[in-house]
């Protein structure tokens, strides 16, 4: 991270913008990064965590753009869809003649738009540092084609008539882990349940749909978007939408929870969120409560299953996934 600030540190010298700028945006704005050369910029952000960190440390958090601004930062995403909307969406912001930086990493794509971007506006300045790139164009004439950009921003329908958002967890499909877990649920689920990390909503739309017995299910995720999503996928009042960070939400106990948790929050495996899942559940059921879980095959779950749970049981394996079910949440001594 401390050469991704180099980065745009050096970008912000190079542009020789009066610094801070007032009304400064910064798109998907990243809690380990250095903003202070911003100022009091206004954060776009929808991951819950991050929001919090960014709130804590004295930004202002916002999920949709309003205002108007005299300069913005996009951080791309990993979705290119997502990344060009969200630079149309910046460029529309922007008063006449303002800067509008594009700053991502090799890996998320930075090189494709800055390609895409070459043949629409007049690049003023590129840097390259610490595997990215950071370049930045001045709010100018408004290409067409922006229109269509920000259209990938929109809710677009899959499988089974589900509407997605570019950009969040499985937007072009039903996951298949999660989908092994509801062809695994028993039908006899009852009473009150939560689903964490619920995502664009699949499992307690299907669960809600084929099962009466549910009084409510609440859907705790972390992803603003995705939780937009679910609440276009579910009709039903039992539902509740919570846009929460899951591994810190403490209202209320629950009779079952359902959930196919993240593993990664970057590229790479990072079993230790799963982990917080699984702890959370323990305290989050009631003593007779269960949890059902998915997870990669790969991910060495067992040892936190057993000792948050008494009783812990695989009810399937596949090559990739398994399916388990874990009750009597052990009393935690030490929380
Ligand atoms: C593997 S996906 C499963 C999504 C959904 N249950 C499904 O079946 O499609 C994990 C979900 O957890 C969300 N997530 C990640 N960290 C979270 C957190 N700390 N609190 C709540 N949700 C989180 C992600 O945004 C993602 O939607």
């Amino acid at each position: 991270m401390a050469n991704t600030n180099v980065r745009l540190s050096l970008a912000l010298d190079a542009c020789s913008l009066t610094i801070p700028q007032p009304d400064s945006l910064i798109v998907n704005a990243n809690d380990t990064a250095d903003y202070s050369k911003l100022g009091n910029a206004s954060c776009i952000q929808w991951f819950k965590p991050t929001c919090d960190r960014l709130i804590e440390i004295g930004f202002k958090t916002f999920q949709d753009f309003s205002s108007v601004n005299n300069f913005a930062l996009v951080e791309i995403t990993r979705s290119k869809p997502q990344s060009l909307g969200l630079i149309a969406q910046a460029f529309d912001t922007l008063s006449k003649n303002s800067i509008l930086m594009i700053d991502g990493n090799k890996t998320d794509g930075i090189e494709s738009h800055l390609k895409t971007l070459r043949k629409l506006f007049n690049i003023e300045g590129v840097i390259s540092k610490a595997h990215g790139k950071i370049f930045w164009i001045k709010k100018s004439t408004r290409p067409q084609i922006l229109d269509q950009w920000l259209k990938g921003l929109e809710p677009t329908k899959i499988d089974h008539n589900y509407s997605t958002k570019a950009g969040i967890f499985s937007a072009n499909h039903i996951d298949k882990a999660s989908a092994l877990l509801l062809e695994n649920l028993p039908n006899h689920l009852s009473g009150n349940g939560a689903d964490l990390g619920a995502g664009w909503g699949y499992l307690s739309s299907e669960l809600l749909r084929s099962n009466d017995k549910i009084k409510s299910i609440c859907l705790i995720e972390a992803d603003w978007n995705a939780l937009e999503c679910a609440k276009l996928n579910i009709n039903d009042k039992r539902a509740e939408f919570e846009w929460a960070d899951a591994t810190q939400y403490k209202k209320t106990k629950y009779d079952f929870i359902v959930m196919n948790p993240p593993f990664h929050l970057t590229r790479k495996a990072e079993p230790d969120i799963g982990k917080s899942f699984i702890k959370q559940a323990n305290e989050l059921l009631l003593p007779k409560g269960q949890l059902w879980m998915v997870a990669n095959r790969q991910l060495a779950y067992e040892t936190t299953l057993d000792s948050y749970f008494t009783t812990v049981n695989s009810i399937t394996e596949t090559p990739q996934f398994k399916v388990i079910n874990a009750s009597r949440p052990k009393k935690q001594i030490f929380r």
